[in-house]
């Protein structure tokens, strides 16, 4: 066999694998690291995690990828070189943690890298007849392997496409394997830049889980903070939120999109969701003079009002849902309380309560997928539901 595949055999055949998850998503606030050990694989994964840390982005490099970012017409260049300059600063910065860590790279069986989304094109956004869904994540997995010494995973959301999904979300295969309750019905909630939610009713086959995003979760919160406070990007423990008053016109306003009439499962991001639309937003509702705090005030409590009443729209009534939130969005006070205001009578808390840190829970499933890659089977997932194909995700780059 040749001597770049007997390696990548003798991990698909152990009996636990140390793969290191990585995600990076809308919010570009860094890079989530999650050392995992993964043990097993399809209903048997069992999974522990050995650290996590989120490293910043520094400010230039954030500026750099906002030049690139979500927008429809960029310099190609500009796209070409960051695409190595992503993977270079990713592999920097795991080789710089498993340092900080005493860990080898000898002792990582795989990396798992999602990339950093730069543009997220479904259907239902470009709406061109010819055309299929697009998503395109850059920072690409030869520079980390080469870099890193670890043979990487990447690429995940391009196999989804092919197999007729949007490229995201790509949550139900892990939480599904992570989370799924006998006794009861669940509800994980992420909240990063942009909010998704899976359903797994107790006992579900995964053909029963409904996995789709919502809408924004940070996002519109951290345009309006980063348009109007310099130097700051997001509204830290919503001190200026907590401020201000709820516009109950511009909240109306807000809520106006067609997204939110659409069918489940559906996906977006920074192109629908980011400060034009805001700004529109109160431009139609003539609400262009009220404050910054009370402009956060509504996109707190809009941001909650949306995200529930998906929730709501899925779970039907059922109050023996327990609803398990995971991201950014967890650190936001205002935030948490208002959803947990609308959410009396079912259980609202973190994925911490089932061990699963909540900061580091998106780069831990993506760790799982590269797992189910390289040492999954094919029936795991079933016949492959809608939004949810049956299919292994993730390319394969070598170290050398
Ligand atoms: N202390 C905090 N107070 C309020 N919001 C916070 C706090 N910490 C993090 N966040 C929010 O979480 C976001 C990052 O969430 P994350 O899950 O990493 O999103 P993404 O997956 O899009 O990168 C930040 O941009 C910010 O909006
Ligand atoms: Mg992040």
């Amino acid at each position: 066999m040749n001597n770049r595949l007997t390696p990548l055999k003798n991990i698909a055949k152990k009996d636990s694998r140390i793969i290191l998850g990585l995600m990076s998503g809308t919010s570009l606030d860094g890079l989530d690291i999650a050392l995992c050990n993964i043990k097993g694989n399809g209903l048997n994964t069992k999974l522990s995690l050995i650290q996590h840390t989120t490293i910043p982005y520094q400010s230039n490099f954030k500026k750099d990828i906002k030049t690139i970012f979500s927008k429809e017409n960029v310099s190609l260049q500009k796209l070409c070189l960051l695409n190595e300059e992503i993977g270079k600063t990713h592999a920097r910065m795991i080789n710089s943690c498993l340092k900080k860590w005493k860990i080898s790279n000898k002792k990582v069986d795989l990396i798992a890298s999602h990339g950093q989304t730069i543009y997220h094109a479904p259907k239902s956004l470009h709406q061109l007849k010819t055309y299929g869904n697009g998503t395109l994540q850059i920072g690409d997995g030869d520079h980390i392997a080469y870099n890193t010494g670890i043979i990487t995973v990447s690429d995940f959301r391009q196999k989804h496409i092919a197999a007729g999904g949007e490229g995201a979300p790509l949550a139900a295969y892990g939480d599904y394997l992570l989370f799924r309750q006998k006794d009861k019905n669940t509800i994980l909630l992420n909240i990063g830049g942009i909010a998704n939610c899976t359903f797994i009713p107790a006992k579900a086959n995964f053909s029963e889980i409904i996995c789709t995003d919502i809408g924004p979760g940070n996002s519109l919160m951290d345009a309006w903070v980063q348009k109007k406070y310099k130097g700051k990007y997001f509204d830290k423990n919503a001190m200026i939120a907590k401020k201000g008053k709820v516009n109950s016109t511009l909240l109306k306003s807000l809520k106006s999109t067609n997204f939110f009439n659409l069918a489940f499962p559906k996906t977006t991001g920074a192109e629908l969701f980011n400060i034009d639309y805001v700004l529109n937003a109160q431009q139609k509702s003539k609400t262009n003079n009220i404050s910054s705090e009370d402009m956060l005030a509504t996109l707190n409590l809009f941001t909650a009002t949306i995200i529930c009443e998906s929730i709501r729209k899925i779970i039907k009534k059922t109050t023996r849902c327990e609803i398990l939130i995971s991201g950014g969005g967890i650190n936001n006070p205002l935030l948490m309380e208002n959803i947990k205001n609308y959410f009396t009578t079912n259980k609202v808390t973190t994925t911490a309560e089932k061990n699963i840190h909540p900061e580091a829970k998106e780069a831990i499933l993506f760790a799982i997928l590269a797992n189910e890659l390289i040492a999954g089977d094919n029936k795991t997932f079933g016949k492959g539901e809608k939004g949810m194909p049956n299919i292994g995700m993730g390319k394969i780059s070598f170290p050398n």
